[in-house]
């Protein structure tokens, strides 16, 4: 079968589609407080464009989505994608990232549509400092959320914590308590300078080294696990004893370009190859030509870089944020 190879040889079996770039919430590492220029509804792909996208992409050897946003619960019917999308012959992990707003309302209908994993991101047990991060006051209905979605079968259930210095570094023993105890993986994030200069990131950045320092301070017998469902980039570790697990995604300090598996589309319709990259192709002109989609699919390979290379250069100070036009909340992450 023909599969999806760059020119270093990596392999792409996966797919993040973004559905929207509008969010509930305006967290300080994605979004300024005044939110973004949203795409207008027309310009976004439709589910059926979304849904021929995958069919081309699954021909090719992608068999793994992930649903990103923005946050992909504010747009609707998303149930009904995720059924479409699940039918594709090839088709045989579905994912979503989400911040857990809307969860426990849509939790039953998206597991009956056919959704294997949520990740939801949840970077305080705090209610005053989640509304800091999040500018939203809605950790409560974040964590019902996560109640609903344990309840409804999801497994496993992940945690994204982007770990901000001077804010939530003295919460690490309890997320890891959390995942000792629960079922449950908790990954910790840095936070990454995408798409803007932002003085956030200088202020708040924080290597992910404390957490492992703090497992080991904590007394938990910590090993490598390399087991947990996934495709992404976490390196993972367990807790002799523990229910559950926690994960480190480290993309500034050790990055994992080589590994690589993904590719992106985003809201408004543009393949991405890189989360970290400039360039994009428009998948727009090739609806209804399975031929001309193929073509843009492979020329995505052609144009993926091999690395970022970023990490010495925004430790040492020569560069000061990633080089995209695009917030966060433009790309899914
Ligand atoms: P699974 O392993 O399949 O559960 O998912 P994931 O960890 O890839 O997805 P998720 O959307 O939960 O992303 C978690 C964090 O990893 C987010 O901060 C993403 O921005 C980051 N991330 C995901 N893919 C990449 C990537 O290719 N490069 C970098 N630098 N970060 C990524
Ligand atoms: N750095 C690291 N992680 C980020 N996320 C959003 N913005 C950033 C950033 N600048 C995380 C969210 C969510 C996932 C999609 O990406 O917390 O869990
Ligand atoms: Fe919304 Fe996710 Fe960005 Fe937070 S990180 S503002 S939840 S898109």
């Amino acid at each position: 079968m023909e599969t999806l190879t760059d020119r270093f040889g990596r392999v792409h079996n996966y797919l993040r589609i973004s559905v929207t770039d509008r969010c509930n919430l305006r967290c300080v590492y994605c979004m300024p407080e005044e939110g973004v220029a949203f795409t207008e509804s027309s310009n976004l792909l439709t589910y059926d464009q979304i849904v021929e996208v995958v069919e081309t992409g699954a021909a090719l050897g992608i068999t793994k989505l992930r649903i990103t946003g923005g946050e992909p619960l504010v747009r609707p019917n998303l149930d009904q994608l995720i059924a479409r999308l699940a039918a594709i012959p090839g088709i045989d992990d579905i994912a979503l990232t989400t911040n857990g707003v809307f969860l426990a309302k849509q939790a039953k209908a998206l597991k009956a549509a056919g959704l294997n994993r949520v990740n939801i991101s949840l970077d305080t047990l705090d209610p005053a400092r989640f509304a800091f991060v999040a500018r939203r006051n809605e950790l409560r209905r974040v964590m019902e959320g996560i109640e609903e979605a344990a309840k409804v079968g999801f497994h496993p259930i992940k945690l994204n914590c982007v770990l901000l210095k001077g804010v939530n570094e003295d919460e690490i023993a309890q997320f890891l308590k959390m995942a000792y105890e629960h079922p449950i993986h908790v990954r910790f994030i840095e936070y990454m300078p995408i798409g803007h200069a932002d003085d956030n990131w200088r202020r708040m950045y924080l290597p992910l080294s404390r957490v492992l320092e703090i497992a080991k301070e904590q007394h938990y017998a910590i090993s490598r696990r390399d087991n947990v469902k996934g495709n992404g980039p976490s390196e993972d570790w367990e807790m002799e004893g523990g229910a559950g697990s926690f994960g480190l995604i480290h993309p500034i300090s050790d990055h994992f370009c080589k590994n690589c598996n993904r590719l992106r589309l985003t809201a408004d319709g543009n393949l991405k190859p890189c989360l970290y990259w400039v360039d994009e192709l428009n998948v727009k002109n090739a609806f209804g030509d399975p031929e001309a989609m193929r073509s843009l699919l492979a020329k995505a390979m052609d144009i993926k870089p091999e690395n970022h290379e970023m990490a010495a250069k925004l430790a040492d100070g020569t560069l000061t944020h990633v080089p995209t036009d695009r917030r966060m909340s433009q790309i899914g992450g």
